[in-house]
């Protein structure tokens, strides 16, 4: 390995408006106490008419940029994983670069659904250890308030909009490190076809020519995340020679508190070492992860030298884990 990918910004962005549980059952039947006790969801944000996947992502970006102080003249490589990009193509990615004004490199979208932000920094991870790029943008932007049924009250009350993104830099000293030193240890990340029918969406440029709105078994889908998702914690535990007792916060896609939660407990981890924000944001599939990661850097809980642990399950199916020490 040349290189080690370190994380040195991280950034957020939510829309304004905020709907609650209580607006939601104006318009379907559904009520609070479902929606708390099921999920853990108390409110969600939701774009603005005409606000687009891609001002959410640059809006992070900028917000990660100057976090790490890094210029966007810099920036040689975005990777964007989101499932509603603003346009069937060119990838989102590309819009983020020019409104940055990024004037080089590469950039592109990668479609890994609630699992994207941990696929896109390990595609990122890896350009980097090679010496492909030497700093990267890793955004996840979504706003699946466009692909929701706003008439399906077993999905509709889930999800939120928002975008979160890292700066990733190259770093030699970090790689002739040993395993005690600093940014992204590993990544693991897998997938599954045969369960497309759990979780999709019903429409797309080559089936139906138009956009479709996203369909979910939810138990079926609760029941394969738990099982899947602690193999990919188990797998990245393993490969840096770790344990539980190592870990000290779990980052974890925002999907379900009772999910979170039962990975936590799996962890031997305290309450207080799980980064939350399903409450607040709902699911917002791969922007969940660096929203949460970026509030809790901001407000001080992650500090230098803590060992993150990442862990995500969407759509495909796909999942993974990423090991960080901070
Ligand atoms: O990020 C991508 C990965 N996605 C996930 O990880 C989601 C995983 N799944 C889940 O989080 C949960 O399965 C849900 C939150 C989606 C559903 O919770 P559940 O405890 O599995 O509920 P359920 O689907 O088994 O539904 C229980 C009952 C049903 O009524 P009956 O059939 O028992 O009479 C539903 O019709 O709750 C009913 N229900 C609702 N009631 C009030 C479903 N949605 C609602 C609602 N308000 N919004």
């Amino acid at each position: 390995m040349m290189y080690r990918s370190l994380v040195t910004g991280c950034g957020a962005y939510l829309p304004a408006q905020i709907v609650t549980n209580a607006q939601l059952a104006e318009r379907v039947e559904t009520n609070d106490e479902w929606i708390r006790q099921r999920t853990g969801i108390c409110q969600r944000h939701i774009a603005a008419e005409g606000e687009m996947t891609s001002d959410l992502g640059v809006a992070a970006a900028r917000d990660a940029l100057d976090a790490a102080g890094v210029a966007a003249g810099e920036i040689d490589l975005i990777v964007c994983a989101t499932s509603t990009p603003d346009e069937t193509f060119p990838a989102t990615a590309t819009r983020i670069q020019h409104r940055l004004g990024v004037p080089q490199g590469a950039a592109f979208d990668v479609q890994a659904v609630c699992s994207g932000f941990v696929y896109g920094l390990s595609v990122a991870d890896n350009f980097l250890r090679v010496g492909q790029a030497k700093k990267a943008l890793v955004i996840g932007a979504e706003t699946f308030s466009r692909i929701l049924d706003w008439t399906d009250r077993s999905t509709c009350v889930l999800f939120g909009d928002g975008a979160g993104a890292v700066v990733l830099e190259a770093d030699k000293a970090a790689a002739s490190a040993n395993g005690s030193g600093r940014g992204v240890l590993s990544t693991h990340i897998y997938s599954d076809g045969s369960h497309h029918d759990a979780l999709y969406v019903d429409g797309g440029p080559s089936s139906t020519q138009s956009v479709g709105h996203l369909r979910m078994e939810g138990r079926e889908v609760f029941r394969h995340a738990v099982v899947r998702m602690a193999e990919a914690v188990d797998a990245a535990l393993e490969a840096n020679g770790l344990t539980p007792g190592d870990v000290d916060w779990l980052v974890p896609h925002q999907a379900n508190i009772r999910i979170i939660e039962s990975m936590g407990r799996r962890l031997n981890l305290p309450s207080d070492r799980v980064v939350v924000t399903v409450d607040r944001h709902a699911n917002t599939s791969a922007a969940s992860i660096p929203l949460a990661l970026t509030e809790a850097v901001g407000d001080g809980r992650i500090q230098s030298g803590d060992l993150l642990l990442m862990e995500a399950m969407g759509g495909g199916f796909t999942w993974g884990s990423a090991l960080l020490r901070w």
